[in-house]
């Protein structure tokens, strides 16, 4: 698809292109934080559950009201976590590879989002190496950038390049803070390259990566905008993009101007409730490419 095909929306004075999108939410019904499986997450801490489910709907309403489609997928008792789709899978032109979680008690989803999938008109691919899903594989032009360290297995790259057959650049998360891709980068638009090879811009945390993981993103992404800490902090990097609106944390100023500056309409949804359970903005956003609509 060209840009001009998927363009809704030009800001007159950036240039920058709303796309259209298709995500997949899951309204959080059950969410509570009842096991700790990264550092964010605290038993001890309550939870209120109405809270929740009142700020993800104004991120769901958001999404609609910029003219985008939101699908649906059931919650279901018992997996607090589900309302985090990201992690629910990985999909690419109809193509949806399902997901293998490293942590025991998120497993339960991994057959339901299957299931929605091959339901909803796409090709499922069931996964054989540990990943999980797009909080650690995102989809940056062409290329499939994808995160290992601490829950997607690194063995999981040959497949997720074997089944997409396109180039994955392997990134090492070390930060525990940082636990999955989507905290550390957000892909922000597509971008044509010379010899109109498709490229992207995208915002990420340096610190998050070792040596050779900023040395590749540096090389790879020149124009990229580096996130402060503080912004990584409050999990600002954990924003969705339709390539004009950035959807982020209002805690993130310092990325908010540096959106600003580049043309960017940053949109801020406070989801501070599922950020008890790890999880963000990005977290609670699937894309679903191609399909049935
Ligand atoms: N509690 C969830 C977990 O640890 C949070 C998932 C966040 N998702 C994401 N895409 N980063 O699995």
């Amino acid at each position: 698809m060209s840009l001009s095909e998927t363009a809704v929306d030009r800001a007159p004075s950036s240039g920058r292109i709303q796309q259209h999108r298709r995500y997949l939410m899951c309204k959080p019904a059950y969410f509570t934080v009842s096991y700790e499986i990264n550092p964010w997450m605290h038993k001890a801490d309550p939870t209120d559950t109405p809270k929740a489910v009142r700020q993800w709907q104004t991120l769901y309403d958001t999404y609609l009201s910029l003219g985008h489609d939101v699908e649906v997928i059931d919650p279901i008792e018992g997996l607090p976590d589900m309302v985090y789709t990201a992690n629910g899978g990985f999909i690419i032109d109809g193509k949806a590879l399902g997901v293998r979680f490293s942590v025991g008690e998120r497993r339960g989803e991994e057959q339901p989002f299957m299931d929605w999938f091959g339901s909803h008109g796409f090709e499922v691919v069931e996964p054989i190496a540990t990943q999980e899903g797009e909080g650690d594989i995102l989809l940056a032009g062409d290329t499939i950038l994808a995160g290992y360290g601490f829950r997607s297995s690194i063995e999981s790259h040959r497949e997720i390049a074997d089944v997409f057959d396109r180039e994955v650049v392997s990134l090492h998360l070390v930060n525990p803070n940082f636990y999955h891709l989507d905290t550390a980068i957000a892909v922000l638009d597509p971008v044509v390259g010379p010899g109109g090879v498709e490229a992207a811009n995208i915002a990420y945390l340096p610190n998050a990566f070792d040596d050779r993981g900023r040395g590749i993103l540096e090389e790879r992404f020149p124009d990229a905008i580096r996130v402060a800490d503080e912004d990584g902090a409050v999990f600002g990097l954990n924003s969705a993009s339709d390539g004009r609106n950035v959807f982020i944390s209002p805690r993130a100023t310092g990325y908010d101007a540096q959106l600003r500056e580049r043309g960017y309409n940053p949109v801020h949804i406070d989801l501070s409730e599922l950020l008890l359970g790890g999880g963000g903005i990005k977290c609670c956003t699937l894309e679903l490419r191609g399909g049935r609509s």
